[in-house]
């Protein structure tokens, strides 16, 4: 079984006061760590250690939502994964569109961050997903393909234990406009069946894929229900208990 996991990126929001006070609302429904759901949350840089220390002893697990590859020297503005690590986290987000998207990551840098977290121990959110224009233009494939090509050279099977893979299509982030639960399965299966190419059957039934784009409380059940979706990383949704919680609990019911 792939224990679903649900991850909050709160991107660019929240403050020294919200985000604690969210991982507290958060610690009432995931007390201790479980074996039916794993909860990531993702707060800013600068909150990471007071988001680490109220989540410390619970469910709720803290990840950055990006990284460099150095682990130190001349790259102002930069953060190394040893960093994220030293104030607490177990996780990072790399690859997300947006920053493939305003800050022009490519797939070679990405790479460079995936080897370099894995190297010293953190786990990976991987994304990937296709712009509204090569999914109207039957490109969906080819993209996920490029891009999973690309961020996973060098990654070995073993490695692939510490890789989880988030599908965001695009044109579903931060617009409403959610995949429908077959689109995300089939591309989900899509992502399987390259794992299984690229690795083997069993990392490709090993990992987990999340599905992100809008996920929300009243659709969560049905995309979460879908055979090869394996969680959420929800942006919006993340930032209030209320609307996060549920989500939790579609990830927990998905599998019992
Ligand atoms: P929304 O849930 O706000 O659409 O954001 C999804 C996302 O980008 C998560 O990384």
């Amino acid at each position: 079984m792939r224990r679903p996991i649900i991850a909050g990126n709160w991107k660019l929001n929240t403050c020294s006061e919200s985000g604690p006070a969210l991982v507290a609302a958060l610690k009432a429904e995931v007390p201790a760590p479980s074996d039916k759901v794993e909860v990531v949350v993702c707060p800013p840089y600068p909150y990471l250690g007071l988001v680490a220390a109220a989540a410390a002893g619970s469910g709720v697990e803290v990840g950055g939502q990006n990284a460099w590859h150095e682990t130190s020297g001349a790259f102002t503005g930069e953060v190394a994964c040893e960093m994220l690590q030293d104030v607490g986290c177990k996780w990072v987000v790399l690859g997300h569109s947006e920053r493939r998207q305003i800050n022009g990551e490519s797939d070679e840098l990405i790479n460079s961050k995936v080897r370099k977290a894995l190297d010293v121990g953190l786990k990976v959110i991987l994304c990937v997903g296709e712009l509204l224009e090569d999914r109207e233009g039957d490109r969906t494939e080819a993209v996920l393909k490029t891009q999973m090509t690309g961020g996973l050279v060098d990654v070995s099977a073993e490695q692939m234990a510490e890789v989880v893979i988030a599908y965001e299509p695009v044109w579903a982030i931060g617009t409403g406009k959610v995949a429908s639960d077959e689109q995300a399965e089939e591309a989900h299966k899509f992502l399987r069946g390259w794992l299984e190419g690229r690795f083997n059957g069993d990392v490709a039934g090993a990992t987990r894929i999340l599905y992100g784009g809008s996920v929300k409380p009243d659709n969560a059940n049905g995309l979460l229900g879908q055979p090869n979706v394996d969680g959420a990383l929800v942006g919006g949704a993340s930032l209030k208990a209320e609307l996060f919680i549920p989500i939790i609990q579609a990830g927990v019911a998905s599998v019992s």
